[in-house]
């Protein structure tokens, strides 16, 4: 699964300029009785199977010593949501471990015996963590030094403000009868970002009111010590 998508297109041409690497590890890999299993039924009943503690910490420490000082994150539905600003400080940092899962999940000793971070990347089950870690691979790839060009600053993007971004345009200038906004054909640059601004703020307001609100509660809020 990895690379997979991520050796095509704006990921896969910087993965072929070194700006970054991927070094999968397979969890079996670790595994120590002959049937080679990773993983066993849960205590107490029910569907399904739940990967072995003892096994992941083996594949977990493996990657601790090859690669020491990398956060260590897992990908499960229970994690705290991908936020942009957890991309952006990964993006910046050394690189990550990630930890995918499969079946019902891992052992929970797990959690408590080693220092995890679990991520979501949305409130919907998948069927494994693989296309989560992509996901999340994908958003940091994007932002490492010379992968953008030009486009790479991104901090008018969409949730760098707290904000969604303002609609785009672009030739031709009538379409089915629709045309450019004039404003942004008026060559004026002071306009031009108070009319972004104003979209950015309406639409935020309509689209995601969750968002909206916690930009407006973050903008109210006093300075901290202030009371
Ligand atoms: N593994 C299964 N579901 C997931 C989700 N929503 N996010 C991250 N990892 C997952």
């Amino acid at each position: 699964m990895f690379p997979g998508p991520l050796g095509m297109s704006l990921a896969g041409r910087a993965l072929n300029e070194g700006r970054w690497r991927c070094d999968p590890l397979q969890i079996r890999d670790f595994a120590t009785d002959r049937h080679r299993s990773v993983d066993d039924t849960p205590a107490g009943g029910g569907a399904g199977m739940v990967l072995r503690a003892d096994v992941v910490a083996a594949a977990i420490d493996h990657a601790a010593a090859t690669a020491p000082d990398l956060p260590l994150i897992a990908m499960t539905p229970r994690g705290r949501p991908l936020s942009q600003a957890r991309v952006r400080a990964l993006a910046a940092g050394p690189g990550v471990t990630l930890l995918c899962g499969r079946f019902e999940g891992f052992d929970e000793r797990l959690f408590e015996a080693r220092a995890i971070e679990e991520v979501s990347i949305g409130d919907y089950v998948l069927s494994g963590g693989e296309m989560g870690a992509l996901v999340l691979l994908d958003a940091c790839i994007r932002l490492l030094p010379g992968v953008m060009g030009a486009a790479s600053s991104g901090d008018e993007e969409s949730f760098e403000s707290g904000l969604l971004e303002y609609p785009h345009y672009t030739r031709p200038q009538m379409w089915e009868g629709r045309t450019i906004p004039e404003v942004l054909r008026s060559g004026d640059h002071a306009r031009i970002a108070a009319w972004r601004k104003s979209k950015a703020e309406t639409d935020t307001r309509l689209r995601r009111p969750d968002l909206w609100e916690r930009h407006e509660g973050a903008r109210v809020q006093p300075p901290s010590g202030a009371r």
